[in-house]
C-alpha cells in the first residue's frame, strides 16, 4: 500500500514520492489516439514542448515522426522514469521547472495531458500565462482537457466556462471532441482540444 508524507501538488517533492513508489494513477501506458491522429495529419513536423511530461510516451510518436520534441518535469524521480522508459530517446527530457523554463528554440506546439489538471486551481491563471508567453502567434496548444466540478484533486478538474475565459483573450479554439479512449480517471470528463494563439 502506498503512503505519501507531501500533499501538495505544486511541490516537486509531491511527484517525486509517488514516482519512487510506481503510484502513477494517471499514466496512459502509451499514446492517445486523437494525439496519433494529430501527427499523422500534420502538414509539417512541429517544434514541440511537453510540460510536466511524466512518463513521457508521447516522446517517442514524435521523435518517430521526425517533430524536434522536448520533454519537462521538474521532478528528479519523473525525469529518471522517462529516461528509462524512453531509452534511446532519453536525450528529449529534461529536469525543468515549467514556469522557468526557456525553449531553446521557437515553439510550434505545447502537448497538454494532465498538466492543467495536477495542480489546483489557483495556479490555473498562470498556467495559461505561461502557455500564452510560450507560444508565439499561430503557434498551437493542443491536448486533453480535464472538465469537472471537483476542487479537490489531482486531478483538479476546470468548467469549460472558466478554460474558455482564461484562454481566449489569447487563444482561439479550433477543434473540439470527446475522447474515446480515456484511462478510467478521466473516462467521460476529458475532451481533446487544439487552440492556435492569437497575435499579440
Ligand atoms: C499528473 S502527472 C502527468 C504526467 C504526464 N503528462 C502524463 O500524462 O502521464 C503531472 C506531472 O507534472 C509534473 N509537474 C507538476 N508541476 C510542474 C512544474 N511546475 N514544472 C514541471 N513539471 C511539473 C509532475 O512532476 C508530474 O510528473
Amino acid at each position: 500500500m502506498a503512503e505519501f508524507k507531501h500533499r501538495d501538488s505544486t511541490g516537486s517533492a509531491f511527484w517525486d514520492e509517488r514516482f519512487a513508489q510506481s503510484f502513477m494513477p494517471w499514466d496512459r501506458a502509451g499514446i492517445p489516439a486523437a494525439l496519433k491522429q494529430f501527427v499523422a495529419q500534420a502538414p509539417t513536423p512541429l517544434t514541440t514542448l511537453i510540460p510536466g511530461c511524466g512518463l513521457g510516451h508521447e516522446v517517442a510518436l514524435l521523435a518517430a515522426a521526425g517533430w524536434d520534441v522536448t520533454a519537462i518535469d521538474f521532478s528528479p524521480a519523473a525525469v529518471a522514469a522517462a529516461r528509462q522508459n524512453l531509452g534511446p530517446l532519453a536525450e528529449h527530457v529534461v529536469e525543468a521547472d515549467f514556469f522557468a523554463f526557456q525553449p531553446p528554440r521557437a515553439l510550434d506546439l505545447i502537448y497538454e495531458r494532465a498538466f492543467l489538471c495536477a495542480l489546483p486551481p489557483a495556479m490555473h491563471e498562470a498556467i495559461v500565462a505561461r502557455w500564452a508567453a510560450l507560444l508565439p502567434a499561430g503557434a498551437l496548444l493542443a491536448g486533453y482537457f480535464f472538465f469537472d466540478k471537483t476542487r479537490s484533486g489531482p486531478p483538479f478538474g476546470i468548467e469549460p466556462e472558466r478554460l474558455k475565459g482564461l484562454l481566449e483573450p489569447n487563444f482561439e479554439c479550433i477543434e473540439d471532441s470527446e475522447v474515446g479512449d480515456s484511462i478510467a480517471v478521466f473516462a467521460g470528463r476529458e475532451r481533446w482540444q487544439v487552440w492556435r494563439r492569437l497575435p499579440g
